[in-house]
């Protein structure tokens, strides 16, 4: 089934049932300072579902663009997309439980009217109940009268199956489909078992139906709201995927018109990179058409990020200059029938892909020779507008060293003894970006200590990753960590905070290091001498070891409050914990 179809029988569907078909809202939210981008379909509904009343109606359905940024750089897997579509219907203190997951199985098993799904394929999940609400046995109920054997219903606790657009809003209990890719198909599965073909991959999540009864305040639930609404999202990407029997929404037909140009302009065959282009080019011509404009600020300069990956990658990939603006116009002509602005937007889109990029291309290039050179990276960033960030990637390709901790250093000065006009978000970000940097460095440390001692000694590290907003850690387990052990690790970590432990580092040879029991990377070479990072006494007893290279905070009282987002799988036998300080 193509993409086109599924979307329009999501609406006719929804339509034959008394919702009023929505437009998709803009990309950028209306009235709402709280996010950037739109992130789900519900966004620009929060006043209806708090409360206000809906021109349209209480029913409501649309297929909504969406774009979530936090993590650019998992781009390139099977999964992450900073664009996509969302498809919701949404009840507005009308109906509830019964007709909301009543449709959205009839919707997903329906030859007739919906994509015909097979129920044998499909397991749900269903809120196991806390101190806010309790367990969602009228969704359980329901699912069975429906025919989803009992077996096949899960209960999962608030970070699975409860659902809210942030720290503040209507939020609540949620109840998730999702469906067997396998070829065989997997038949009966313990919850375990459950647990682990979603993080395979072997199961994906198609759809979520929020009841939502509730409403949270600073990530509290304070209460009630007054009236009960249903907001359901179901990723278009993902269905796709299903229907076309694909693991990857970039190998169905939303995918297929800007492959196939990308293959006919680049000399290079690199998956990840390939799709870091099309993700990007997609993001950004659907910004564009919704206004925002490359800038060293806010929401402009995510679309600058954005197209600056976007030319670099297509440079690895071979591509010709002048290659974006190209793909930019694939992705007009294949959008233009569901979302109609791209067509009366195409000469701006066009026009300012092609500026970016040229602009970019003058700055790489004075930047670049420099680089070579040798050029100071602060020189480089303040001089030649050359991003730090692609400094540190090209030099960690090359393996030359940069001493993050003094550029950070000559940009703080530099701002405090010049804050010109020119001192946006851009350059202020990342004076900002390198002290958040260094904090979250040493909560990766505690992180790793605080792991193996939920989890371990076998727990060790596989990779890394730290941005200005979050950290990243993979390691080695074989299976998903309870809520119990994520708050264990979350507590042990905090109490070390608390504690004010010294970080210091010490120059040792590299077989005293290993006899202090200090932590090595997986697969990290090291000299003869190395430099081991100790959180607590420089000594054996010390809470953490980390051969590093550092930078780090001098003292775990600089760190604020730190908490863990989402724990995942990453491959097999891997996890991948996404933390942050608060
Ligand atoms: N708002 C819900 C989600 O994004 C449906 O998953």
């Amino acid at each position: 089934m193509h993409s086109n179809e599924i979307r329009s029988r999501f609406l006719a569907f929804f339509k034959a049932r008394g919702h009023a078909v929505l437009p998709s809202a803009p990309l950028v939210p209306q009235n709402d300072p709280s996010v950037l981008f739109t992130t789900a379909g519900m966004q620009p509904l929060v006043p209806y579902l708090l409360g206000q009343t809906h021109p349209a109606g209480v029913r409501l359905c649309n297929v909504q663009k969406c774009v979530r940024t936090g993590d650019l750089d998992d781009i390139g897997d099977n999964r992450h997309l900073s664009f996509f579509e969302m498809m919701g219907n949404w009840s507005l203190g009308d109906y509830f439980k019964k007709e909301a997951i009543s449709w959205s199985y009839e919707f997903l098993t329906s030859k007739e009217e919906g994509l015909g799904l097979d129920p044998q394929r499909l397991y749900v999940t269903v809120f196991e109940g806390n101190e806010d609400a309790g367990e969602d046995t009228e969704a359980q109920e329901i699912w069975k009268s429906l025919g989803v054997p009992e077996s096949r219903i899960y209960k999962l606790g608030v970070d699975d199956n409860w659902w809210s657009p942030g720290e503040n809003g209507p939020c609540g209990p949620d109840s998730e489909m999702f469906y067997d890719l396998t070829d065989a198909g997997m038949g009966e599965l313990s919850k375990e078992e459950f647990l682990s073909a979603v993080s395979r991959e072997d199961l994906v999540e198609i759809w979520n139906d929020v009841f939502m009864e509730y409403e949270k305040k600073d990530g509290k639930v304070v209460g009630k709201l007054a009236k009960k609404n249903v907001d359901t999202g179901a990723g278009l990407e993902r269905i796709t995927a299903v229907m076309q029997g694909k693991k990857t929404a970039y190998d169905t037909d939303l995918f297929a018109p800007l492959f196939a140009k990308i293959a006919e302009l680049a000399k290079e065959d690199t998956v990840s990179a390939k799709r870091i282009v099309a993700d990007h080019i997609r993001s950004s011509v659907f910004m564009i058409s919704d206004g925002v404009l490359p800038a060293n600020s806010a929401r402009g300069y995510i679309l600058r990020r954005l197209l600056r990956r976007a030319v670099r990658y297509s440079d690895m990939l071979g591509m010709p200059a002048g290659s974006l603006s190209v793909l930019a116009q694939v992705v007009i002509e294949q959008y233009t029938t569901a979302h109609p602005d791209l067509a009366t937007q195409k000469q701006t889109i066009v026009k300012e892909i092609e500026g970016e990029e040229t602009k970019f291309r003058q700055t790489l290039e004075r930047g670049m020779k420099e680089f070579e050179r040798g050029e100071d990276p602060f020189v480089l960033f303040t001089t030649y507008g050359f991003p730090f960030e692609l400094t540190l990637e090209l030099a960690k390709e090359i393996g030359r060293e940069i001493d993050v901790a003094d550029f950070t250093a000559k940009m703080k000065l530099h701002q405090d003894s010049s804050r010109t006009a020119s001192a946006g978000m851009f350059k202020g970000g990342l004076a900002n970006h390198n002290e958040k940097t260094l904090r979250l460095h040493t909560a990766h440390h505690l992180l790793l200590a605080a792991l193996q001692e939920v989890l371990g000694p076998s727990v060790v590290q596989k990779g890394s990753n730290i941005t200005e907003e979050r950290l990243r850690i993979d390691f080695a387990f074989d299976r998903k960590m309870t809520d119990e052990e994520k708050k264990k690790v979350e507590d042990i970590v905090n109490q070390k905070i608390t504690e004010s432990l010294p970080v210091c580092k010490k120059e040792m040879p590299k077989e005293e290091a290993q006899s202090l029991g200090a932590q090595m990377e997986f697969g990290a070479k090291y000299g003869d001498v190395v430099s081991v990072y100790f959180i607590g006494n420089p000594d054996q007893t010390a809470f953490s070891k980390e051969f590093c290279g550092g930078p780090h905070v001098n003292n775990t009282n600089e760190l604020g409050t730190f908490k863990i987002q989402k724990e995942e799988a990453s491959s097999a036998g891997i996890r991948r914990i996404k933390a942050v300080l608060e």
